[in-house]
């Protein structure tokens, strides 16, 4: 009788945490907490300041260097849809693989209408790329 109620319990609480695990939903309350501040509520940036991570050139052109990016941060010139920026922006070592993996879904699939991210061994094998 306790196995087959611990079994339920933790079936149970395999099923709640299953649904509960949506890349997308997670992705987006991280890009509010962490990224809104500057990239916009919806990503479009600000001016000169903060480039648009949403229908941004950059991004689609630079998917693999998303994890990277966000980790490490990113200085110096660059460009997104003919604008040139100069800024800095800092990187984001308190976040896991997970995270950053939920992020980068958010902003390829739902802020840049690409059909699909990565899986998280992708991410992981990306970061592996930029450990520090
Ligand atoms: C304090 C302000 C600030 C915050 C917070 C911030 N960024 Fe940035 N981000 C910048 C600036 C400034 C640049 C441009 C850096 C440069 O010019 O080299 C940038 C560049 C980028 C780029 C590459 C250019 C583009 O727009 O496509 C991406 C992608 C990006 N940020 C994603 C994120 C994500 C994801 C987060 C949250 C985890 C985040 N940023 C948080 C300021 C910020």
């Amino acid at each position: 009788m306790k196995s087959i109620l611990s079994v339920s319990i933790l079936s149970a609480a395999l099923l709640m945490n299953g649904c509960d695990y949506k890349p997308r939903n997670q992705g987006k309350a991280l890009f509010e907490k962490e990224c809104q501040s500057c990239h916009m509520e919806k990503g479009q940036g600000l001016g000169k300041l903060f480039p648009p991570v949403a229908n941004a050139d950059y991004v689609v052109n630079n998917k693999t260097q998303l994890a990277c990016l966000i980790r490490n941060g990113i200085e110096g010139q660059l460009t997104v849809n003919g604008q040139e920026y100069t800024g800095e922006m800092e990187g984001n070592l308190q976040l896991t693989e997970i995270e950053i993996s939920n992020l980068v879904h958010y902003i390829l699939v739902d802020l840049n209408n690409q059909k699909d991210a990565y899986q998280i061994s992708e991410i992981k094998a990306q970061l592996e790329l930029c450990k520090k």
